[in-house]
Parts: C-alpha cells; structure tokens; sequence
C-alpha cells in the first residue's frame, strides 16, 4: 500500500524524516548518539527546559495527578486552567480567554465556530496550516489574498459587501520570519466597520503563535503595533513556543469566548490538558512578563545572527523575527545545505514543498543560544557557501 506514491515522492526529494532527540530541547542536542547545535526549535525564550518551569510541572503533578480524563465541559479541567485563562486575557488586554489542547486545535475549532458558509473569510495566502484547514471546516467561502498584499484584501472585501466578513492572518509567518501589516489589516477593518455601521460585520482574527512572548515585549503582535485590543478582534496564540510548554488560547470579548467554548468542536469533544501542563504555561507567562532579559538575549542573538549571515551573502527573504529562512534556488540546494552542516555538527532543517511553495532552509535563534553557538553557525555557513 502506497509504494508507488511513497516512490514518488522519493523521486522527488520530499521524503521527510522523523528525527528522535535523545535529549532536552535546547541548544545543544543529541540525536543517534551524537551531539547538535540546534537551531531548528520554536523555543525561541529557551524555556522548555527552565528550573522553574519544572518545579511547578513536578508540584502540580503531585497535587493534580496527571490525567484530566475528561473534556473541561465535564469537569476534565480545574482551576489552574481557569487562572490560566484569567492571565491570559489580562496579559493580552481583553474580557476573556480560553485554553486549547494545541495551536492546531484552536485553529481547526474556532474557525469554524465563527464562520459558516454564509460568511466569507479572508486568509493570507502564506497561512499556517491549520488556519487553512479551520478555513475547509468552517465552509465558508474563503477568499485568499497575496501575502500581507493588503490593497488585494481591500479589493476582495469590496466584492463580498453584506456578508460577515472574517480577516485572518499568521502575526509572524513562522516560515518566513516576516510580520503581517496588522495596522493597515486593521485600519482596513475598521473602514469596512465604519462604512456598515453593524456591529458584527467584521472580524480580525490574528494567529499570534509566534508572535507571543517574542514581539510587543512579549504580548505579541496587536501590542508591537500598539493595536487596542477591541472586542472584534480574536487573538489566537500558542503556549508551545516562545512559551516553552503545550497547549494554546484565544482571547477576546466574553461573548465570543463564551460563544467559541460552546460551538468550537475541538474545544468540545477533546480531553482537557493535564493540570501540570497548563502549570507549565502559567510559570511561562509569569516568566516572560517578569525576566526582561530572556527578550533582550533573544533579540540580541537574532542581531548578532543576521549581521554573520547577511556578510556571508545569504538570502535572508524579509525576515523580521529569530526565524530566519536562507531561500534556495532548488529543493536540493536546501538539502544540500541542510545535510553539509549536519555532517559539521549543527541541526537545521530543509523545509520544502508542501510546507513551503519556495524552498529554504529554516534557522531559528533563541535566548538560550551563546555567542560562540552564533559564530559556529555563521562560520560553518561561510564555508559551504
Ligand atoms: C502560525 C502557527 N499556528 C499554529 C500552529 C500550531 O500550533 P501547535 O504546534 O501548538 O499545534 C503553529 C505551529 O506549528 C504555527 O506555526
């Protein structure tokens, strides 16, 4: 079964690999026994592996158990998610906020939950995944407008005049690096509001899974653009990446959270998160808004990082963020690049087709990284140049 597709795809080079870790996330790493630098991880604050962040994994454990055994619908979830939540929506500066099981199932839940096929959502072409796939659920009719291109937006909101119209964008595009003109997506928005005059005409759904904890001192991409938080707004995040733990959240108003934990599907009909787990995010987020230095590393590597790499001639593409894609020509340019500084002793992975439609290798910076991890890398990328 499949050998003939599986084949194809060999043919190609679009065969990816499972790769196993035989230790914690971070810097450094270790896979069939031999050591990495690694750059490949959204971990971008270096807290996966934080004392702290364990300590609270370790007591919640011992006072909580592990398992939830049920949805939060039916008791699977306790207090720690709804002091979670209560964070959250402070944090991001609204009424009220939610926790998933992941960014994948919030995409794929909410989506749905806010758009039917009566409304038209309108979604950047360079969209995360599971934002296209919320799109599909959802059945609404789905305009797709040219990447952060916000006069395409203008012109195919203009040609669904009297629907509900949903406007969803990643925040930080997390194969490119590059940040979404939340202003101008907003400012278009708002005038789509002001000309209807109804309430509930527009919605601004932002998927800010790389944006929290790294842009906006930590708050994410409404805050970097110094956007108020409005109540049409929807900001959707992630606790796995910059945040070092699991699970993800939406916030906004009360009504839309409470319409979103009574419609959205994954919400629903999926078991709660473990106690320890959502403990993990709660000492995260205290993290993130106490320990300015875990930003000012980040910020400073990503620094440090692109003037090595814009020196040795690479196509960094319009990069803005600690993800940092070097654009090949070719499929096996990427794999090239990617396989020589395997062999040198540094993890970064070949991203292709279907995960991208143009191919590159993806450097991901964090806090946790040192100077001479920075210069290794640059080094070792002038010489394979
Ligand atoms: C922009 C974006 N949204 C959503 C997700 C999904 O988040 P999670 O890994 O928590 O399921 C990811 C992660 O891959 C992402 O990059």
């Amino acid at each position: 079964m499949f050998e003939k597709e599986l084949k194809k795809l060999k043919n190609k080079n679009l065969v990816r690999q499972i790769i196993s870790r035989a230790t914690t996330q971070g810097p450094t790493i270790s896979i069939k026994g031999k050591k990495y630098l690694n750059f490949s991880s959204n971990d971008y604050l270096g807290l996966a592996n934080h004392p702290e962040i364990i300590k609270a994994v370790i007591k919640a454990v011992e006072r909580y158990g592990f398992g939830s055994g049920a949805s939060r619908l039916i008791a699977g979830g306790g207090i720690l998610h709804e002091r979670l939540e209560r964070q959250v929506s402070r944090f991001k500066g609204t009424e009220s906020a939610l926790v998933f099981n992941s960014g994948y199932s919030a995409n794929t839940g909410v989506i749905p939950a806010i758009a039917s096929e009566r409304d038209a959502i309108f979604s950047d072409e360079l969209n995360h995944a599971s934002i296209i796939d919320g799109c599909r659920l959802s059945r609404a009719e789905t305009l797709i407008y040219r990447h952060k291109d916000v006069f395409h937006l203008k012109e195919l909101m203009t040609k669904a005049k009297g629907r509900r119209k949903i406007v969803i964008t990643d925040t930080v595009f997390s194969m490119g690096g590059d940040i979404a003109p939340l202003r101008e997506i907003y400012n278009t928005c708002l005038a789509f509001k002001e000309e209807n005059q109804k309430k509930d005409t527009i919605l601004f759904y932002i998927d800010d899974a790389h944006g929290t904890g790294v842009l906006g001192n930590g708050k994410g991409g409404l805050s970097h653009f110094n956007i108020r938080p409005e109540p049409w707004i929807i900001q959707m995040g992630t606790f796995s990446k910059a945040m070092g733990s699991f699970g993800a959240f939406v916030a906004s108003s009360k009504d839309i959270i409470e319409w979103i934990s009574n419609t959205a599907r994954s919400f629903i009909f999926s078991t709660a998160l473990p106690s320890c787990v959502v403990s993990a995010s709660i000492t995260a987020l205290r993290l993130v808004k106490t320990d300015h230095s875990l930003l000012r590393r980040l910020w400073t590597n990503r620094e440090r990082l692109i003037k090595g790499i814009r020196d040795a001639g690479y196509d960094i593409m319009e990069s803005k963020t600690p993800i940092v894609p070097l654009r090949t020509r070719t499929i096996e340019e990427a794999l090239r690049l990617s396989g020589s500084l395997y062999r040198k002793g540094i993890y970064v992975p070949a991203i292709r087709p279907p995960a991208v439609k143009e191919p590159r290798i993806r450097i991901t910076v964090s806090a946790a990284h040192t100077e001479k991890h920075i210069d290794f890398l640059v080094d070792t990328l002038k010489g394979i140049r």
